[in-house]
């Protein structure tokens, strides 16, 4: 009797989802914003799942959290799809379980923003539909390193990484590590800028010109795992710092404020996305990371997040590193 009355509880509430004229009008003008056509069939498709996702996001926002959810580009996607176009398939050894930057315990500021400190921060980019978020990470941190140490900030190629990293455990598309990527600009002798050498959000073939190259590693410094408070002390002391953590399906559909989660793991295993450290402050009593993204300047914060610190949320601090120049 029991399981019979859930087993129809079950059913019900599975039949529940109702499309409503209003979800069909939020859907056509989010099209509309974000230059989406379909065919008819994908249309169905898309519309429910756009609805599905704009129900979490009004349900999480009626709650108390301390970040809230919007629509965005990636609004009619479900989490399966998003990851397959833009996260990490398969771990990547993140693992510089011992590193070697020697962080000191302070004191230090209580909040440091790169952006504001000079020009020392290229605008936010966008990986398109490509597992390249390291390219992005390692080139937003060499980019800061090379702009803190000469006055010059200039982009740096993305492609190179993607084409011609893969003797250091990297894999274009499917995946990579800042610290590999660091190693391979190190051993290759360079970098070259965006400019010459633009992305493509596509694996191909090598075409580094050495005469080109704009920028330069001399050591990479990996921070000990789970060392969270050594981020800390590189950001607040050094430069922006590169790191990965795990990215869920709340987390695609995060607005502002300060994210945390249940959803995600926190060890080096499971972490799937790359980005930037640029700075760490406190909102409203919660210690945070401010975080460059690359998904474009439209997602997020003008194409940030802050995430909270000190609590190596979803493994952020389970491989973090940086170049020095
Ligand atoms: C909302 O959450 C914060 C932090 O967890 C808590 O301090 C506050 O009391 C909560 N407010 C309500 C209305 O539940
Ligand atoms: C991780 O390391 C193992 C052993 O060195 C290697 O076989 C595997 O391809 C690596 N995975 C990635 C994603 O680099
Ligand atoms: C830093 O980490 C990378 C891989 O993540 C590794 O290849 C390199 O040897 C490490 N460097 C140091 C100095 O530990």
């Amino acid at each position: 009797m029991i399981n019979t009355l859930l087993l129809l509880t079950l059913v019900s509430a599975a039949s529940a989802f109702h499309l409503f004229e209003k979800d069909e009008f939020h859907f056509k003008s989010w099209m509309v914003q974000h230059n989406k056509v379909y065919t008819m069939r994908e249309y169905h498709d898309r519309l429910q799942t756009f609805t599905e996702n704009k129900r979490r996001i009004d349900k999480h926002n009626e709650g108390n959290h301390s970040f809230t959810m919007g629509l965005n580009q990636f609004s009619d996607m479900t989490f399966g799809e998003f990851r397959k176009s833009f996260l990490w398939s398969e771990p990547q050894n993140c693992s510089a379980t011992q590193g070697n930057f020697l962080s000191s315990n302070g004191p230090h500021v209580d909040s440091i923003d790169w952006r504001k400190k000079g020009n020392y921060v290229t605008d936010v980019k966008n990986q398109g539909g490509c597992g390249s978020c390291w390219t992005f990470s390692t080139t937003g941190c060499l980019e800061s390193v090379t702009a803190i140490a000469t006055g010059k900030l200039v982009p740096l190629s993305e492609q190179q990484l993607v084409d011609c990293a893969q003797d250091f455990n990297n894999h274009g598309c499917n995946g990579g590590l800042p610290s590999q990527a660091f190693e391979y600009i190190m051993y290759n002798k360079g970098v070259m800028t965006e400019e010459d050498y633009p992305y493509t959000a596509m694996d191909g073939t090598c075409k580094y010109k050495p005469e080109r190259a704009a920028a330069f590693v001399k050591e990479v410094m990996n921070i000990t795992a789970y060392d969270e408070k050594g981020m800390v002390d590189a950001v607040a002391t050094r430069n922006p710092v590169s790191f990965a953590f795990e990215v869920t399906s709340d987390f695609m559909h995060y607005q502002q404020g300060v994210y945390t989660s249940t959803e995600c793991h926190s060890t080096t295993d499971k972490v799937n996305h790359a980005v930037l450290a640029v700075g760490f402050g406190e909102e409203k009593g919660i210690p945070h990371w401010i975080v460059k993204n690359s998904w474009g300047s439209s997602w997020g914060i003008d194409g940030y997040f802050l995430i909270v610190r000190g609590k190596n949320m979803c493994g952020l601090a389970a491989c973090s590193s940086f170049p020095v120049v």
